[in-house]
């Protein structure tokens, strides 16, 4: 805790110092600050990657309005990192920030969960496990109908904030939890982000409150005559007040961008810019490893089955 933003712009200015031809990014910001400040380095940068959902929107959006000037490969879209890093990664470590900064007991409390995505399932399902009722806001219907046919409780934000002991964000968004819904929560309720930077609960806002530190990591907020607790400044809770993931998760996830980064370099010049996905061979094959690593070995199909999959004339 306690590093500003502006911290964190002076360390990206340093790496692109040492003029990179591959950028590896979490989030976009390095790639923002390059096309923004540095547009004289693109021409010497091969490629990139990009670890994270938020930084996947972000590309996404530069490729549709043209901006984005080399190729980068969407890491998280592989299927070993988001069904892994998001779900389990996260799931565990956001349990283990609030843990670590509280000690709070999760049975039989009411535990709100903004956004049922990849990160938001491994959380619910966690929480779940630990006895909490857990309660699902979200703007997209089909996850929310997932998150109602997982068994979890949908409610818009305004409702979920009235009966909310606490909350975690994972949307990925901005001010997903605001003044206007924490003025509706119940005396003590707890509110943490887990998705990206400080952006989910609305810290500017809250700042014009009075607040005071109670232990590590747990800012008490006096807001409208209730005492509110904000873990990690509104950071991410699992890097602020726990580890962040096991390394069993992070070696899948920087396996693939390891192998990113070689498939930048093997097709160099032939990726157009824009957004890639890793090729699915290059997931299948770290799944493989890390099933090698655990032990575990799996069948093969028999060259009968491979045929009667591929075929359109047999079995119907
Ligand atoms: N803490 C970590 O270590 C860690 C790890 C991986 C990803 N992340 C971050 O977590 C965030 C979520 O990632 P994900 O993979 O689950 O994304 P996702 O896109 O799969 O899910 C996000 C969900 O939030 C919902 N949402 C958006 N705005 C909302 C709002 N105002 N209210 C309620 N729901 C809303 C979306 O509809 C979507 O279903 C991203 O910012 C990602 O970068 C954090």
């Amino acid at each position: 805790m306690g590093e500003s933003r502006e911290d964190y712009y002076r360390l990206l200015r340093k790496v692109i110092e040492f003029r990179p031809q591959i950028t590896i990014d979490d989030g976009c910001d390095l790639v923002s600050e390059i096309h923004k400040s540095h547009p004289e380095l693109v021409s010497s940068i091969i490629g990139g990657c990009e670890e994270t959902t938020t930084g996947v929107i972000r590309l996404r959006a530069m490729e549709r309005d043209n901006a984005l000037r080399y190729p980068i490969v969407a890491v998280n879209e592989a299927k070993t990192k988001h069904l892994m890093d998001n779900v389990k990664g996260t799931g565990q470590s956001t349990i283990d920030g609030i843990l670590r900064a509280t000690n709070v007991l999760i049975a039989g409390k009411n535990f709100v969960v903004c956004g049922y995505g990849d990160c938001g399932k491994g959380v619910a399902a966690r929480v779940k496990g630990m006895d909490a009722n857990v309660i699902v806001t979200e703007v997209d219907p089909f996850r929310a109908l997932q998150a109602a046919m997982d068994g979890f409780r949908v409610l818009p934000m305004a409702e979920a904030a009235r009966v909310g002991d606490i909350f975690v964000t994972v949307t990925g968004n901005k001010n997903v939890i605001r003044v206007e819904h924490m003025s509706l929560m119940k005396d003590g309720a707890m509110l943490c982000n887990s998705g990206h930077f400080d952006a989910e609960i609305d810290m500017a806002s809250l700042g014009r409150y009075p607040s005071r530190r109670i232990r590590p990591f747990v800012d008490e907020y006096a807001v409208e005559g209730r005492r509110l607790y904000i873990l990690g400044e509104g950071r991410l809770v699992n890097l602020v007040a726990a580890e962040g993931h096991p390394s069993a998760i992070m070696s899948m996830s920087f396996c693939n961008q390891a192998l990113a980064c070689e498939y930048l370099v093997m097709n160099k010049g032939l990726l157009k810019p824009g957004v890639h996905v890793l090729p699915h061979d290059v997931d299948k094959d770290v799944a493989m490893l890390q099933l090698e690593s655990m032990g575990i070995r799996i069948d093969r199909l028999t060259g009968e089955q491979e045929k009667y999959l591929s075929s359109w004339e047999e079995g119907t």
